[in-house]
């Protein structure tokens, strides 16, 4: 593996690095190659510095963020940026990392961002549940208001306005889909909406706006800082960078590890510890991902190695499965948690992921009758690309790789109503090595 130097996570173990003493110790604000830099360059000029970059949406889409930038209307209207701290995708912890460890250096990437899209107004979305985080960010945003770093002269060079409001939801998946996000944070029910028109051009109370995950905006101020070229010389050209990958499962050491995008699977496991027994399936974006197997080990971890082996980057939530874990189970637990988390608005979401949570679990529970798996296919099939947003689709991606892969396991179930894997001896076999070597 190619020697890799962090840089998203580089003061995360530090004692105190989230505040402004310690950021200031090390260069933050207002050395050169920082946001002071991003304001002495033309706005534009910023946002062609992140399209160069190549820097692609790490919430899931993958998306070029700054192509996303330009798609901003010249209508006259405020502009505002969204960060997206919803992180609810399953298998996907590196967001609430960013925000409780580092919180300055994305406050100085939202004002690099915001110089770039000329927002005044930027608003950080975080999920319920990170109270710690959000108290973090709060203290940082308070602490750059009492310094004259945000507010109405942006580190006092008479350049621009910057107010940064954080919100809270109550904690629901559907709150990290955009549209979702904005509706709640506009004090309403997080009901995703039909695209376009996308955010960009009405967004936030109908104003244009962009949305940005935590982890993609973190990004921008380094590429202000060291350039463009040196952000494309890390991983593949067409989608580099650093990046956090949240690993867990059957591995030795679950965490949180940087590499530089285009590491191969294996490596990023071997970083992790290794495997706990033997690889079954590999997920390697966060749950809604299809699923990949130890033949595909070698897949540089990348948005288009991954795509074209069959499956998505995604939130880069990776969890392994071992030899002893049921297909039949985990599915069963995914689908009662898309299913649950279906906000209702479509009837194929609403009710198509009601039915197949109930298919696996007649399958899991002995009650399987012939014909279910093509049931269950048709059924996903049927849902597919019929809804407003994508959450449907994060159950059906798994539903039809699990099955392509794994169609035996559930015809075991089906013919002998037990399951062919995992064995009670099994399951607490797995169980005493976690708990050795965690
Ligand atoms: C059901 C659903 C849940 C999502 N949850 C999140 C989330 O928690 N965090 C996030 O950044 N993006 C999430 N997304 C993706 C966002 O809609 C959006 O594409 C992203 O925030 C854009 O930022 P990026 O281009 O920087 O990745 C979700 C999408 C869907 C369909
Ligand atoms: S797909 Fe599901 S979550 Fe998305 S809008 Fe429709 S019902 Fe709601």
């Amino acid at each position: 593996m190619a020697k890799f130097e962090p840089v998203l996570s580089k003061y995360f173990n530090e004692p105190e690095a989230w505040t402004l003493k310690h950021y200031r110790a090390r260069g933050g604000y207002y050395g050169y190659a920082t946001a002071k830099k991003a304001l002495e360059m033309e706005p534009k000029a910023v946002t062609e510095e992140v399209k160069k970059s190549n820097l692609r949406g790490r919430g899931g889409a993958g998306f070029p963020a700054g192509v996303k930038w330009t798609f901003l209307p010249e209508n006259g209207k405020p502009r505002y940026l969204a960060v997206n701290a919803d992180e609810s995708e399953p298998g996907t912890f590196k967001d609430r990392e960013i925000l409780a460890k580092d919180p300055h250096n994305l406050i100085e990437s939202i004002i690099c961002a915001c110089w770039a899209i000329q927002s005044n107004h930027a608003y950080v979305f975080i999920r319920g549940e990170f109270t710690r985080e959000a108290k973090r960010l709060q203290a940082a945003i308070d602490e750059c208001y009492a310094e004259g770093i945000l507010g109405e002269n942006v580190l006092g060079l008479g350049k621009f306005k910057l107010d940064v409001t954080v919100i809270t939801g109550a904690g629901a998946y559907i709150c990290g889909e955009e549209t979702g996000l904005l509706s709640a944070a506009e004090g309403r029910r997080a009901y995703p909406k039909i695209k376009p028109p996308f955010p960009a051009v009405e967004g936030y109370f109908r104003y244009p706006t962009i949305i940005n995950n935590v982890e993609t905006i973190q990004n921008v101020m380094h590429i202000i800082a060291r350039g463009a070229d040196w952000f494309k010389s890390i991983g593949p050209e067409s989608g580099p960078g650093p990046k956090l990958f949240c690993v867990s499962g059957h591995v030795k050491k679950p965490g949180l590890y940087e590499v530089a995008l285009g590491t191969t699977l294996r490596e990023i496991i071997d970083m992790a510890g290794g495997p706990i027994g033997n690889i079954k399936g590999i997920i390697p974006g966060g749950s809604s991902m299809p699923i990949m197997t130890p033949d595909q080990l070698d897949t540089p971890a990348d948005f288009d190695s991954i795509r074209a082996a069959g499956s998505f980057l995604g939130s880069a939530g990776m969890i392994v499965f071992n030899d002893q874990t049921c297909i039949v189970n985990a599915l069963l637990n995914l689908s009662r948690f898309y299913h649950h988390e279906s906000c209702g608005q479509c009837t194929p979401c609403r009710e198509g992921l009601g039915w197949l949570e109930k298919l696996c679990h007649r399958i899991e529970f002995g009650h399987g009758k012939d014909g279910d798996v093509d049931l269950m296919n048709e059924v996903s099939v049927m849902i597919k690309g019929r809804t407003i947003c994508f959450l449907a689709d994060s159950l059906i991606m798994p539903v039809q790789s699990y099955i392509a892969k794994f169609r035996d396991e559930f015809e075991y179930h089906i013919k002998h109503r037990k399951c062919q894997t995992a064995t009670e001896a099994g399951k607490f076999k797995a169980l005493e090595e976690m708990a050795v070597t965690a």
